[in-house]
């Protein structure tokens, strides 16, 4: 059925889009032209097409105030693509429906006469927007078609997350802002802050001013120095809190703290030599005096109390990879018992199931095979981020410079999509890791994450019964212009046909 013709709104949106000065932006579209194909990562649930399609030149939007996320990032889709807004236009009608299938992040998208957004929160609106703007192009048009169809969405899992390690080598705020806004498209919903290492200390504690004065300065060779303070911190907080993101921090204990050894020397054992800032990227040789409880005890209460100020998410990650001590379980038991002192939950690499913790402490896996069963009987849900798939620090392809340690074929974008969740009946969800130790700057750090950060979260989002790597590359191929949009430096994918003239790059 072709939907009816509205020579009013359409003389309104051509007046209003002359205005804005964008009609020459994108040729006009072919009367007779299929309406497009719905290109949407990660892939939702079910999609039922209807015949015909909705012709959209102006729309009146409805029912904002009740989803201030999804109404904003609705705001923003419209203002990109100069949709104009009025009246007697095309209704957009975001809806709070009570829906119990739908979940806590769950949407409908209708697009009919209108284009109906339906969910049960705020959050599940943000996501039917993000829908919306994938199934619309990335640039302005004189005029938009989209086909008519029913899509019914819900996340296979509640952790959708990235980790950024800006310990070994700083990225500004600006650029976490810019990371947040490109999760948003995909709906990944974590963003985990790697925030100290031997080789920077990167989080302003009030109470020990020195950990970004002289771990601040630090950086791994060819990296880059620098610290946020507790108020940058509090504005990314917010600024990913409306885009549906939730910053978990990151403060890496009781080993991977050079920094905070060169920063306050008491906080070393009294044999250890080298006090210095570290620039290298060996691991495993530094640890907080665990024979001195009076000094270090104090010192990581004053500082999970300022992460926890700073940051509302319901989880704490307190590290906990890569030391031997004798004293390393029961340290780890202490400073988790902090952190649910302070009514959140302790995030803990692997090696923390071999302390006493709370069966609500969580356990991020990053060897593919460790042995967590015990501590998945014991109650302990997991965030999965098994390196051989996930640690898109290694190459996008066989060969490319960088870390290799996990895998000497690199974690190639076929292979961070076959990743299945699946086994892992206690899992949360997926979290990709990005280290810096090779990768300094954001053109670098962008070529690590996309695509693959789109793989990711469609292992995240999609049932793996579901999805199929053909789809995906059909799919993602065709919103290369979204990444475009979004000033993303991006790898020209091969697999996704992208290896052309950008590859030069
Ligand atoms: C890790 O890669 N050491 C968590």
């Amino acid at each position: 059925m072709k939907p009816s013709f509205k020579p009013g709104v359409l003389l309104l949106c051509l007046a209003l889009v002359a205005a804005a000065g964008c009609a020459h932006r994108a040729p006009a579209v072919a009367a007779d032209a299929p309406a497009p194909e719905a290109h949407i990562v990660p892939l939702p649930r079910s999609i039922q097409t209807h015949p015909g399609e909705l012709r959209l030149s102006a729309v009146a939007v409805e029912g904002g105030n009740a989803a201030p996320m999804a109404a904003r990032a609705l705001a923003e889709l419209l203002a990109t693509l100069r949709l104009a807004t009025a009246e007697a236009a095309t209704p957009v009608r975001l809806q709070r429906v009570d829906d119990a299938a739908l979940g806590e992040e769950g949407y409908r998208l209708e697009v009919g006469g209108a284009i109906e957004l339906s969910a049960r929160t705020d959050t599940g609106l943000l996501y039917a927007v993000q829908s919306l703007r994938q199934l619309l192009p990335a640039q302005a048009a004189p005029e938009y078609r989209l086909p008519r169809m029913t899509i019914t969405d819900v996340p296979a899992y509640r952790w959708r997350g990235v980790s950024l390690d800006v310990a070994r080598s700083f990225l500004p705020i600006e650029y976490l802002e810019k990371h947040i806004d490109r999760m948003a498209l995909f709906k990944l919903n974590r963003l985990h802050l790697h925030l100290t290492d031997d080789q920077g200390w990167r989080i302003e504690i009030r109470r020990h001013p020195q950990l970004v004065q002289v771990g601040g300065a630090s950086a791994v060779a060819g990296g880059r120095a620098g610290y946020y303070t507790q108020e940058q911190l509090k504005r990314l907080v917010a600024y990913a809190q409306a885009r549906g993101v939730t910053v978990v921090p990151e403060i890496d204990m009781p080993g991977h703290v050079q920094a905070a050894l060169a920063s306050y020397n008491e906080l070393a054992c009294r044999d250890v030599a080298n006090l210095s800032p570290y620039s290298g990227v060996e691991v495993g040789f530094s640890v907080l005096c665990l024979d001195k409880p009076d000094v270090v005890y104090p010192f990581v209460r004053d500082v999970l109390e300022e992460v926890a100020a700073i940051f509302p998410s319901t989880e704490i990650h307190i590290g906990g990879d890569e030391i031997r001590h004798p004293l390393y379980a029961d340290f780890v038991g202490r400073a988790a018992a902090m952190v649910d002192a302070m009514g959140r939950t302790p995030i803990l690499w692997e090696e923390g199931s071999v302390a006493d913790l709370k069966p609500g402490a969580l356990l991020q896996l990053w060897n593919d095979g460790y042995a967590i069963d015990a501590a998945v009987a014991r109650g302990h849900a997991l965030i999965l981020s098994p390196c051989s798939y996930l640690y898109i620090d290694h190459g996008n392809y066989a060969g490319q410079p960088g870390a290799d340690w996990c895998r000497a074929g690199g974690v190639p974008l076929a292979r961070v999509y076959a990743f299945d969740p699946t086994p892992f009946r206690t899992a949360v969800g997926v979290e990709a890791a990005l280290w810096t130790e090779f990768v300094h700057g954001e053109a670098a750090a962008d070529e690590r994450l996309w695509p693959r950060l789109a793989a990711v979260a469609e292992v995240a989002w999609s049932p793996a019964g579901q999805r199929g790597y053909d789809g995906f590359v059909r799919r993602m191929g065709a919103l290369r212009p979204q990444l475009d949009a979004l000033g993303v430096q991006y790898h020209a994918e091969p697999d996704l046909g992208w290896a052309d003239a950008k590859d030069a790059r």
